[in-house]
């Protein structure tokens, strides 16, 4: 549920949700005293959350099914959804998304954040030549810098995706503010907009290191 009275930003690709089941797990998720199991699961969860808000205006068709009753017409998707989880943290909030979308493809997407300049640096893309896909959903627990999903809408738009969502977990203001002077036309979800980036690029007050809490590598 996004409430633009509760949360006025400059920006009008933004939703924030302010669901209190969204609200709730994200302190889970914050917590230094959450360890990577349950992290897991919680990002899975948000991100379940997440995708249900982002996916409500995708397109669907009618046909025709019996129930035990009768004959009616009903709903089936009809847009082609694309899954596009940045590597490595986005990788958690795919099997939430798949839950909700079981036809969706999946397009990974490598790209990491050079710590010392924090451009993303690509290593891994697997694209076929041409978009395959209707509705492109970015899968990315953390937008701080907003340099790794600039990088990957960028990816997309030159395979010739048209409708591009970005989700996010966490974003920093300064993470918005570039992707939506990028690229307006993308909408973001997510679950929590935090003040904004440490001097080492962390959002602040954040989680911490997405990839790292999730997969138990942090030192
Ligand atoms: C994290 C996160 C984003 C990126 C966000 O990935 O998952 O992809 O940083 O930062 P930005 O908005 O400044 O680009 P990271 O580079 O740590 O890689 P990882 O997922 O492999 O840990
Ligand atoms: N990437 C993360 O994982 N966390 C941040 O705070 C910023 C970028």
């Amino acid at each position: 549920m996004s409430n633009p009275e509760s949360l006025a930003t400059p920006w009008p690709s933004l939703h924030v949700s302010s669901h209190p089941a969204v609200l709730h797990k994200l302190a889970i998720l914050r917590s230094t005293a959450t360890e990577p199991k349950k992290f897991r699961e919680v990002v899975r969860e948000l991100s379940w959350l997440l995708g249900y808000e982002a996916l409500a205006d995708a397109r669907v068709r009618p046909f025709e099914i019996e129930t035990p009753l009768e004959p009616m017409v009903a709903s089936q998707l009809a847009d082609r959804i694309g899954l596009v989880p940045i590597l490595r943290a986005g990788l958690g909030m795919v099997d939430a998304m798949l839950e909700l979308m079981p036809t969706a493809q999946v397009w990974h997407l490598g790209l990491f954040r050079d710590e010392r300049t924090l451009r993303p640096v690509e290593y891994y893309n697997k694209l076929p030549d041409s978009a395959t896909v209707d509705l492109s959903l970015i899968l990315d627990p953390m937008l701080a810098t907003g340099g790794s999903a600039t990088a990957a809408i960028e990816v997309l738009k030159r395979w010739g995706a048209v409708r591009i969502k970005l989700i996010n977990l966490i974003a920093a203001p300064e993470g918005v503010a570039a992707v939506s002077a990028a690229h307006p036309d993308v909408e973001i979800y997510c679950a929590a907009l935090d003040r904004g980036l440490n001097e080492k690029g962390y959002i602040m007050p954040g989680l911490g290191d997405a990839g790292d809490r999730q997969f138990g590598t942090g030192r």
